[in-house]
Formats: C-alpha cells, structure tokens, sequence
C-alpha cells in the first residue's frame, strides 16, 4: 500500500474532546448544558447501533442525551406531535430523527417539522437552502466530516477536480456543496452516469456514497487522489461471520490513491463528532 491512511478515528476523538472542553465551559461559566433529542422509530439493527453509539458518545461529552423510542407503527401525527414537544423544551437544542422512517411515514414532512435552528442533521429545507446559497447553516454531519478530513490532508481545495458518486440527500449532495463551497470543480456521478469509472479517474478528490460494497476499484482512481469512502456495508465473509466494507475496494484503491479513509475507522467516526459539535454550535447560538 502507497497511500497515506486518513484517520477519522483519531481526528475524531479529538474534535470529541474539543467538544467536551466547550461544553465543560458552557456548564462553568453559563450553568447550560446542551441536550440532543434522538428519535428511533423501530427496530432496525443498524439504526439501533448508531442511536446508541449518539446516546453515549453524547453524555461521554457532558452533553444530556434524551432518547424516544417509537414502535413501527406509530402515526405520522403522534411523530409531529413529539417533535412539536421538543420543538419547545428548552433543554433540547438538536434534534435528529434517526432514518430511514417506516414507509407509511412522510420522512420529508417530519424532518421539515424540526424547528430548523435544532436542526442539527442539516436535512430541513431551510439548511439545504441556506447551504446552497453559502449562508449559515447547520451542515449535514457525515460531509461536514469527510470536508474536515480533506481539508486536514489536502489544505486549500481550490480548484481541485472533485468527483462525489451519489447523490443522497443525506450525503452526495451536500457533500458537492461544501466542496462547492471549497472553489472545487464538482461532478456528482450516480447511478445513471453513463460511465462513472472514467468520471472518477478524473477526480483529484474522490467521495464514495453509493452504499454499493467496493464498487471502487483502483482502476477507479486517479493516481495520487484523495479517496473518501463514506460506504459502511456488512457483507458476508465467507465464515459464517460478516465483515464491514467500504464502498471502496480498499486493497486496491490503496495502490492508486494518494490517501484513503479506511472502513472502519475513517468517516464513520466523524459523523457522530460532527453531530455533537452542531449541538453545541445550536446550544450556543440558542443562548448567544
Ligand atoms: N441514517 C443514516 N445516516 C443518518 C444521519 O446522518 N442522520 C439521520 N437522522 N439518519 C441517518
């Protein structure tokens, strides 16, 4: 392997620990504490893993963690009808709606509910509109780490080839706005693109967020780029046992790229980070 090994695991730790110093001060010099609401619906086995690991990344970080634990089948009014609760309780300053939501509830009309300014998934219209525009907005988590990643490695992004491939809401298209944001050249490949290997092998930073297990390939790569793989995918691995795999064909992607994020322990990390530090940024601006 050539390239260098981009370690969201320990730029992580360290914004935690920021994190946890300003909110040390919050509660010394201002007696607030910063409260994130996570709202379940279900049973999802990896949802579950991810509100449990906010929950306790959360009070780790001195913050309150109130968690809300739906069934399946709860109504879309009943789910408006708590984050209109939380909307007014002036001890919770984020609120994140785990996705995906049941079928038979209007993700897009619950998340548009979320009082924008506790918004701290970035998903309401308001912040997708406001980051668009490049204004002040609550950025969505898992971009907002793989920027800080890049940004660590590369320096400047100015004027830089930039290829995200898919284009969630959650992740490919606010990822090419903040690399927008950052002077790159975007190109958003998706599942349509006619030939999205030769588009990646234009890309002097690469972000993978297709949810397709090692769909990358070296030959996907430019030589000396900075990979971002954002995928998290268990797949079986062979022994009666699974493994997690990136969207990136880690092995060989490694051979080609300049850096890499390594799964785990490359943008996983970042997300939660991101979403401690939005609460506090949401804390702070809801006491200014
Ligand atoms: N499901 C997968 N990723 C996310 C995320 O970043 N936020 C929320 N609310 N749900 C998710």
């Amino acid at each position: 392997m050539t390239a260098t090994l981009l370690d969201g695991k320990a730029f992580a730790a360290g914004i935690r620990a920021r994190v946890a110093t300003h909110v040390a001060r919050l509660r010394e010099d201002h007696g607030i504490t910063p409260g994130l609401a996570v709202v379940l619906v279900g049973e999802d086995p990896a949802s579950q893993v991810y509100v449990r690991s906010k929950g306790k990344q959360t009070v780790e970080a001195g913050m309150n963690s109130f968690e809300h634990r739906l069934d399946t089948g709860v109504s879309e009014n009943d789910l408006l009808a708590l984050v209109a609760q939380l909307n007014a309780d002036p001890a919770v300053h984020g609120i994140l709606v785990q996705l995906p939501l049941p079928a038979h509830v209007d993700a897009g009309l619950v998340i548009d509910a979320i009082d924008p300014a506790k918004d701290v998934d970035g998903f309401h219209v308001s912040n997708v509109g406001l980051l668009g525009t490049g204004q002040k907005a609550m950025v969505p988590c898992t971009p907002l780490g793989c920027l800080m990643l890049l940004r660590d490695h590369l320096g400047s992004l100015s004027g830089l080839e930039a290829v995200v491939l898919g284009r969630s809401n959650i992740v490919g298209k606010p990822m090419a706005q903040l690399l927008l944001g950052d002077s790159c050249t975007v190109t958003i490949a998706h599942s349509r693109t006619r030939d999205p290997q030769e588009v990646c092998r234009r890309a002097d930073i690469l972000v993978a967020a297709v949810g397709r297990p090692e769909m990358v390939t070296g030959d996907w790569v430019k030589p000396g780029a900075t990979v971002i793989d954002v995928g998290i995918n268990r797949i079986d691995a062979g022994d009666g046992k699974t493994r997690l795999v990136g969207d990136c064909a880690f092995d060989s992607c490694a051979e080609v790229a300049g850096a890499i994020t390594p799964v785990p322990g490359g943008v996983g990390p970042m997300t939660i980070a991101c979403l401690l530090a939005n609460t506090t940024t949401a804390c702070c601006r809801a006491h200014n």
